[in-house]
């Protein structure tokens, strides 16, 4: 997700945009850029780094007197975080100038046509390709830039947020959205646009939310038309009051960043899939495979190399891969693997996970790898990371930044990458029937709705983290793909409440554990239907008999274990390789309503960094 700010009016727009960006670096910060205009002039100013280093750069230069401004802050998605990839993108005429956020995911077939048609590109992004391509149909078709702007955005594929100029129409900005939020800041002397209000919060409290699939035309001289972008309908857009402080916008009405980006998952997930996962054609598409394909049909083995949440991931990547793909998986904690002499072939393939590419264990890890001549696969979430770029390939997590110390969406989208190595490899070594395959990728396809429902059971979870938040232990059980998710939870509850929490193979119990259990323990038990229900039955009946207290997350409609458990928290039916996707969403709640409860740090918890970038 990147951050979006423009002006255009009677007001300077520089201090507008570049107060604006500095507010939504939340929203992305590895490279921002800055277009100003006035009807004989304009600048662009562009850098690699935070909003501040764009300060800076301008503060060298003379700036000139602008009646419109638009500037962008970047999280990559297509192309590293380099200068040419940082926004605005100028059209090859020199006269359209585009900031996007979102992901067009038919860019490489619009790039090719256009190339074939003389254009020239000097990035690598989506966002490059669209400026031209509405440049393009413009042209061609001898539209106005607002038809031609239509025209385009009925032909791409994916999801945008944009702020178009034409040089040659200086008092007028097109915005479109679909997928990626833009609002209208409205006042007597012009109009303001933001991913969110927080650019123009304190120049107005009058804002428009564009809807998917609208497009307004900002001309200070005239009311705001805002129409529909398939149809080219005049919508009638509502006003609305704004009431909401510039912390919580930025939080987007959430409390905490990691309750944000909780509920952020159904979408970040559904980013993940996207264009990966085609389940009308039933196949996945996932072109860093392409190239790299035999060898993964001649690795000896895979290795995963992570830390903390992204190791648990790493866990649920093993089970995923070695039962579809049959290959033999090692998870290794990246600290330990990076100094105990393992042994290394060069067949064998390293995936290392990591949500930051910063954490120096997992880089060591690869580094150690690389010298023996593994092919490192890495699945991360920031592009351009220290970690991605020691990759030879791999696969981006598209959650966005995660602020939150406690990792959420990056753990589902994680596994959400897993499962779709996992399956394309199932298909390309045809280990799984051609309908067993099928039925996966419609189940994964249907994830993000499903989380979307479950998430509205939130309250259940926050009225049992009343029940256990003055707990000094809790365990966590599960067995087969929820023993990770056992793990998962666990660690939430450690780093954010500080109540001390273990995560166990459910069976492991008897071998010890189960010596902890009195009335004092609240013991949180995964005990979905899928996946050795039976067995998972009898161990909740084992610290039922030793008086535990027994929070039973289960599946819909259960009977069994409802009856013996104190709380339950009901999630889904779907097959066992899946169930870390629901299982897990009740357990992050759980920890944060008794962090709060505890009135605890959530998003800076005592002692821990976002990315532990030292040993
Ligand atoms: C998880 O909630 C923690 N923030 C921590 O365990 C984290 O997963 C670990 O430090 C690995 O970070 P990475 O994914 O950025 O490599």
């Amino acid at each position: 997700m990147c951050g979006i700010v423009a002006y255009v009016g009677e007001k300077n727009p520089l201090p507008i945009v570049l107060d604006g960006l500095q507010r939504l670096e939340y929203r992305g910060y590895d490279s921002a850029g800055v277009f100003i205009s006035n009807r004989n002039e304009k600048q662009t100013t562009k850098v690699v780094g935070k909003v501040a280093a764009l300060r800076k750069a301008l503060s060298q230069k003379v700036v000139i007197n602008a009646t419109m401004g638009m500037g962008h802050t970047r999280w990559a998605t297509h192309g590293e975080p380099a200068y040419q990839n940082a926004h605005p993108h100028v059209s090859n005429s020199g006269n359209l100038v585009l900031i996007h956020n979102g992901i067009i995911e038919n860019y490489a077939i619009l790039k090719k046509e256009l190339i074939l048609r003389g254009y020239t590109f000097e990035s690598e992004t989506d966002s490059e390709v669209l400026v031209n391509w509405i440049e393009e149909i413009q042209k061609t078709e001898k539209l106005s830039l607002a038809k031609a702007t239509q025209v385009a955005l009925n032909q791409v594929i994916g999801a945008f947020g944009i702020v178009l100029y034409d040089i040659k129409n200086p008092d007028k900005l097109i915005v479109a959205r679909l997928g990626s939020p833009i609002a209208i800041g409205l006042d007597k002397d012009g109009y303001f646009v933001g991913s969110d209000a927080t650019p123009f919060l304190e120049h107005t409290r009058e804002v428009v939310y564009l809807e998917d699939n609208e497009m307004a035309i900002l001309q200070p001289s005239s009311p705001l038309e805002v129409l529909h972008i398939q149809n080219g309908k005049k919508l009638d857009p509502e006003i609305q009051q704004l009431k909401w402080n510039l912390e919580n916008i930025q939080k987007d009405g959430f409390e905490h960043f990691m309750l944000k980006e909780i509920h952020e998952q159904p979408a970040a997930i559904r980013d993940t899939l996207r264009g990966r996962l085609l389940n009308e054609e039933g196949k996945i598409q996932i072109s860093s495979f392409n190239e790299h394909q035999q060898k993964f049909l001649n690795a000896g083995r895979i290795i995963i190399v992570a830390c903390g949440t992204s190791w648990h991931a790493g866990l649920v990547g093993e089970y995923l891969i070695e039962s579809f793909a049959r290959i033999p998986v090692e998870v290794e904690y990246a600290s330990e693997f990076r100094y105990r002499e393992p042994i290394l072939y060069s067949d064998d393939i390293v995936i290392p996970i990591s949500q930051s590419g910063e954490t120096a264990d997992t880089l060591a890890a690869i580094k150690l790898a690389k010298q023996a001549g593994a092919f490192i696969y890495g699945v991360c979430n920031v592009v351009g990371s220290s970690i991605s770029r020691e990759t030879n390939s791999g696969m981006y997590t598209h959650a966005g930044p995660e602020i939150g110390v406690a990792s959420t969406k990056a753990f589902t989208t994680q596994i959400a990458v897993l499962s779709l190595i996992a399956l394309k490899l199932a298909e390309i070594k045809e280990t799984l029937p051609q309908h067993v395959l099928r039925n996966y990728l419609n189940e994964l396809d249907n994830i993000p709705e499903q989380l979307e429902q479950l998430i509205a059971q939130k309250k259940i979870v926050g009225k049992i983290a009343q029940q256990i938040y003055q707990s000094t232990n809790c365990l966590y059980l599960g067995r087969g793909y929820n023993f990770p998710v056992a793990l998962e939870g666990a660690l939430k509850l450690k780093e954010i409440s500080y109540i001390h929490a273990e995560g166990y193979p459910a069976a492991e119990m008897k071998h010890g554990p189960i010596a902890l259990i009195d009335e004092d323990m609240p013991v949180i038990v995964i005990a979905t239907r899928k996946g050795h229900y039976e067995k998972i039955v009898s161990n909740v009946q084992e610290i039922k008999s030793r008086k535990g207290i027994i929070i039973a997350i289960v599946t819909q409609g259960d009977v069994s274990v409802k009856e013996m458990a104190d709380y339950c928290i009901e999630i889904p039916e779907s097959s066992a390789c899946f169930t870390p996707f629901f299982a897990t969403l009740p357990l992050q709640f759980l920890s944060y309503y008794i962090a709060v409860l505890r009135g605890c740090n959530v998003d800076q918890p005592r002692n821990l960094a976002k990315s532990v970038t030292v040993e």
